[in-house]
């Protein structure tokens, strides 16, 4: 009896609860002091008329209204059948002491922030308390999103583990896959999933908790959900729909979460989960290398398994090469035989000749004992999200010997009497072979992890002891103004290396050794920057505009991103015909256009519904005329996914390696021509050599085999496989009638296919356009061969490796430019000068019709938003003038 008071109780302080937020929010709204209220107003408008709808509901039913809050309501205690040893180590976790604090915190707060060291027990446990708590009912799951599609795989299976619960209970949805079931009680996704919810259902009334993980990250996606959430979960609660929201970090900066006027109106309690944490000593390079931080790292983990104790190594480098090339060396220079168990089933020839050869006793050419010790990284790539993984950089798994120096291996060859057992960790990764490093070593072997930045927070490998750590970040630098994009290997911040270091005290104490002298640290900045504030909004703005939020300046950023960023997105929208243009009266500052809050236009709509950047979506919404969208879908799947072609071009170790490499480089280079084809299929260019090595290697039957021996990446088209699979779904969701369906077996395009498709291509990359420089111009001898486009002032290039290359097009459009030794465009395509004012009138200026009219032939029109369209025109576009200086 006293218990259902108790409960009665709570639930009237809560009905209260909700009337008090009520009046405030009146209050609020009547003072005149901010403009804030106006987003949130955009945020209700879509849910308004339904929340009118259940207030009459309610006030018709008031007992169902209130059963059904019961039925949300964590009431009960659901047990949970662990395993003994499980339940022993969960007791071990600095989060269990805990775990009444923050359910409390939880069923009081709308919003709980807890901040706990990596390894606490965060993304483990809380899911897990919160079931127990009776949060996951017929009337609401648990959400946990992740910044990362390893975490979210490898965190559900976790969670099912220790909660003896099977897949279909314990889930995950990422982009490509889930195991999302009607019995899915916990499901962990990516952010970017959790977003795309959003878009169909406002207020997520599938879940009763969302758990924003990784918050510290400062994902893109991860700071819009909070900005979405903090609106969503006050709507909720007003409508009699509890709802709860926990942000989780590993760092104690949460300030922008908790003192965020605009976010929530009172900050949210923060707990602070205590870790156990011992004390790591940290040592400082004297000087600092430059350049081969890699040589160092190598030489250091070679000291410390040759002079210290027992205890496992954690390395930070940058990049999935540099990681590959520091497990090669190291596998060399402490040699080590997998027991059966720990062996991995593909088994290349070489290997099988080595094991050969060295029965016999032979002394082995290099690149057998080499083949010997990589592991199949082919087998699948799970983790990337749009194609913006930080270190998903070359992308090129045989990249692995830059910076190899064999030489000095010889010195660094160690009495191998204890083995060491070296794995690699970078996102992209197989979840496999990533499950590694959570098991102990083979019994008597020291364990060294080579990671890249995933293993700073997202994931604890149990019982590290040392970390190294190089210092450094390789992270993609994107101009604002003009596009230009390069990974760029950067200092990390002082958050980041205290975290680093962090790792290595977590089961006893440890040391830390630091590539770079006291003096560099303490040169570096104090936090890094939110990613938001360093890439490309255009794709966000989108998802915000499709969701009805009108004006994205005004929206609750946790950290905004730059006006800059925000109107250059804006912009890019309008000209894709994605926004409707804002009315010309006037000048207009550039502040003053992005608060004007252009809506989105129905061809914003079927943009927002690809999983792809704005850019490619414009494609697909466009391709559905002359059978073309097969070709559009497979254009833009490779041209999303990195790097689809092998790289010979790097150092090779032996001259036997380098003759081999020379002829797959041959080969690679005389299959590209071959694919780039003739005639009008050689105007699509680049777009062209992708679109054939795709169809060449899907009537190959996609297999490794044909990969290897035409110098493509296995991996990049198994993901393009998957990538045309979801796109086509995606297309026939968008319009139910476009009957599309995926034939691996395409047949080429016709030549008028190609000739729409560079139509079509023109539309979506329309910014992305050059001019070559005509002789004329030529002043400056740096512009021979040169592109000017509108935004860059310097020239671009076609790069050497472009089917374009000898054409050299007058005008061409491109993917992108990366700056490497030059400034080169990639993904080449060349464009006819008259489809421009069609198809991109928003980049000409027009003069008054002429008398008669010029025969266009141009099958887009209509689909594209085009103010001239009745008219006929003579066009004076201009690209900018080169410099004459
Ligand atoms: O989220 P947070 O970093 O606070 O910790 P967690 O990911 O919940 O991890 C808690 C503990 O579970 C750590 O000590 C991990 O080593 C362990 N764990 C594990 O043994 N196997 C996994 N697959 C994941 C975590
Ligand atoms: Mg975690």
């Amino acid at each position: 009896d006293d218990e259902e008071e108790e409960e009665e109780e709570k639930e009237r302080s809560e009905e209260d609860d909700s009337e008090g937020s009520d009046s405030s929010e009146e209050d609020e709204e009547k003072a005149p002091e901010e403009e804030p209220t106006e987003e949130q107003q955009a945020l209700t408008e879509e849910v308004k008329q339904k929340e009118t709808e259940v207030k009459e509901e309610k006030k018709e039913d008031v007992k169902e209204e209130t059963h059904k809050k019961e039925d949300c309501k964590p009431a009960v205690f659901i047990p949970v059948d662990r395993l003994p040893e499980i339940q022993e180590a969960r007791l071990r976790l600095p989060i269990l002491a805990e775990e009444q604090v923050i359910m409390e915190a939880v069923r009081e707060n709308e919003c709980v922030v807890l901040c706990g060291e990596t390894g606490s027990g965060k993304t483990t446990q809380v899911p897990q308390f919160l079931y127990e708590a009776g949060y996951a009912s017929s009337a609401g799951i648990i959400a946990v999103t992740e910044p990362r599609r390893v975490a979210a795989i490898s965190m559900s299976q976790r969670v099912a583990t220790e909660m003896n619960l099977p897949g279909r209970v314990v889930s995950y949805q990422i982009r490509y896959e889930g195991n999302v079931t009607e019995d899915t009680k916990i499901k962990f996704m990516t952010d970017g999933v959790l977003l795309k919810e959003i878009q169909k259902d406002f207020l997520l009334q599938k879940y009763s908790v969302v758990i924003i993980d990784e918050a510290h990250e400062r994902s893109v996606y991860t700071d819009i959900l909070i900005g979405l959430l903090s609106r969503i979960v006050p709507l909720r609660n007003k409508k009699g729909l509890p709802m709860k929201l926990i942000i989780m970090s590993a760092t104690l900066r949460v300030e922008d979460f908790t003192e965020n006027k605009r976010l929530f109106r009172s900050p949210p309690p923060v707990i602070k989960v205590e870790a156990r944490q011992f004390a790591v000593t940290v040592h400082f390079n004297k000087r600092t290398q430059m350049d081969n931080y890699t040589g160092e790292a190598f030489r250091k983990i070679c000291k410390i398994h040759r002079m210290l104790p027992p205890g496992s190594i954690l390395v930070f480098l940058t990049g999935q090469a540099e990681v590959h090339s520091v497990c090669r060396r190291l596998r060399k220079a402490f040699p080590y035989r997998p027991s059966r168990e720990h062996t991995d089933s593909m088994e290349t020839d070489d290997l099988k000749k080595s094991k050969r050869a060295k029965k016999k006793n032979v002394s082995l050419p290099r690149i057998n004992l080499d083949s010997y010790s990589v592991l199949p990284v082919d087998e699948g790539d799970e983790d990337r999200q749009a194609g913006i993984d930080e270190d998903d950089d070359e992308g090129s798994d045989l990249e692995l010997e830059l910076g190899d120096h064999p030489e000095s291996d010889q010195e660094e060859k160690a009495d191998p009497s204890i083995p060491l057992y070296v794995l690699p960790l970078y996102s992209l990764l197989a979840p496999e072979q990533q499950a590694k490093v959570f098991r102990p070593p083979p019994a008597g072997a020291r364990l060294c992890v080579v990671a890249t930045n995933v293993a700073e927070t997202s994931l604890t490998i149990p019982g590290v002891k040392y970390v190294v750590d190089c210092g450094r970040v390789k992270k993609r630098f994107y101009d604002r103004v003009t596009g230009v994009s390069a990974f760029k290997v950067t200092w990390i911040s002082q958050a980041s290396a205290n975290q680093r270091a962090g790792r290595a005290g977590r089961t006893e104490p440890g040391h830390c050794y630091r590539l770079y002298s006291s003096a560099v640290f303490g040169d570096f900045g104090l936090f890094s920057e939110a990613e938001i504030t360093r890439r490309p909004v255009d794709d966000l703005v989108l998802q915000m505009k499709d969701l009805n939020i009108e004006k994205v300046v005004n929206f609750p950023f946790p950290t905004p991103p730059s006006s800059e960023a925000l109107i250059a997105a804006e912009q890019l929208l309008i000209s894709l015909g994605a926004l409707e243009e804002p009315p010309r009266r006037g000048r207009l500052g550039a502040i003053e256009r992005a608060r004007l809050s252009c809506p989105i236009t129905p061809l914003g709509r079927a943009m927002a519904a690809f999983p792809v950047a704005p850019r490619y979506a414009k494609m697909l919404a466009l391709g559905r005329q002359q059978g073309c969208m097969p070709y559009v879908i497979t254009i833009v799947a490779a041209m999303t996914v990195r790097e689809i072609f092998e790289d010979y071009d790097r150092p090779a170790g032996s001259e036997e390696e380098s003759t081999k490499m020379a002829g797959k480089k041959a080969r690679s280079v005389q299959m590209r021509r071959l694919w780039a084809g003739q005639g009008q299929a050689l105007q699509l260019g680049d777009l062209m050599v992708l679109l054939g090595a795709v169809g060449a290697c899907e009537f190959a039957g996609c297999t490794r085999q044909f990969c290897e021996e035409n110098g493509l990446r296995f991996k990049a088209m198994l993901e393009i496989r998957r990538l045309r699979g979801q796109l086509t779904n995606a297309v026939n969701a968008v319009c139910s009638d476009a009957g599309v369906y995926m034939d691996n077996k395409m047949a080429p395009p016709t030549e008028s296919q190609v000739m729409f498709l560079r139509q079509i291509v023109l539309a979506g990359l329309g910014d992305h356009i050059a001019r070559r420089v005509q002789a004329e111009e030529l002043l400056d001898p740096k512009w021979r061969n040169g592109y000017k486009t509108p935004l860059l002032d310097d020239p671009v290039f076609i790069h050497p490796s472009s089917a374009l290359n000898k054409t050299l097009p007058e005008f061409v459009v491109y993917q992108e430019v990366m700056e490497t030794t030059k400034m080169y465009m990639k993904g080449v395509c060349a464009v006819q000068v008259e489809w421009i004012p069609r198809l991109l009138p928003q980049y000409c200026h027009f003069s008054l019709p002429e008398e008669s009219p010029a025969p266009w032939y141009c099958p887009l029109i209509g689909r594209v938003k085009c103010q001239q369209q009745s008219t006929f025109f003579r066009v004076s576009w201009k690209l900018p003038a080169v410099e004459m200086d």
